[in-house]
């Protein structure tokens, strides 16, 4: 999808209540004159300001600049930061984020099957393209730290894990259909990280009697 088919940059940018309430929060943590360091929270709130009235999240050039002067410092700070770390968007992405991690354990698992789902259900070609009708942007990601439940597909903050190429169809066909998407977590219904089918080890639930000491 071409840039020119997103909305447009706004042409101004400007916290709203919630944000503000959350900012407010963000910067009594810091003592004054430290405020630069709360650039990560705002940028991050930008982003969820901008999903919140646009359906993209991400990062306008214009809204880092109000945070740049919001915490007093060079405008190129706040873009350094920016697009240093993956978590900001400094371009538009769909309503929904995929972020596909590719990384060997969730590709012995079967990572390449999620690809090819998405590609499929979103009528994407490659990593950092946007669906037509603007639903879905596909990103290819390094390991989110959730390799026991691989392989994982992100969308926007939330982790699937345990995925399959079928599930993934679903699970896009459901966001495509307008339906709300389902619980994250595991998708075969593990539960946190213990063995498929339950736990293996520490079956003995009964708590064992101190045996007393002698010398
Ligand atoms: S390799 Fe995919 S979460 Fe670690």
């Amino acid at each position: 999808m071409a840039d020119q088919e997103f909305p447009a940059e706004p042409a101004r940018f400007v916290f709203d209540t919630q944000s503000e309430a959350e900012i407010a929060k963000v910067l009594a943590r810091y003592p004054q004159g430290k405020q630069a360091s709360a650039v990560l929270p705002l940028l991050w709130l930008v982003q969820r300001q901008m999903a919140r009235q646009t359906g993209s999240a991400w990062l306008p050039r214009g809204a880092m600049d109000v945070v740049a002067h919001r915490l007093e410092m060079p405008p190129i700070r706040v873009y350094e930061v920016a697009t240093f770390y993956l978590m900001f968007n400094t371009k538009p992405v769909g309503r929904y984020h995929l972020q596909l991690c590719t990384t060997t354990p969730c590709w012995l698992r079967g990572s390449d099957d999620l690809v090819a789902a998405c590609k499929k259900v979103a009528g994407i070609r490659a990593f950092g393209e946007t669906s037509a009708d603007g639903l879905f942007t596909m990103t290819e990601v390094e390991c989110l730290g959730a390799c026991v439940n691989a392989p994982i597909l992100q969308i926007n903050d939330d982790y699937y894990e345990d995925m399959d190429g079928e599930l993934t169809v679903a699970l896009l066909e459901r966001l495509q259909r307008g339906e709300a998407p389902p619980a994250p977590g595991s998708m075969i219904g593990r539960q946190t990280s213990a063995p498929v089918g339950g736990a293996t080890t520490l079956l003995d639930a009964a708590p064992r009697t101190a045996q007393p000491v002698t010398e």
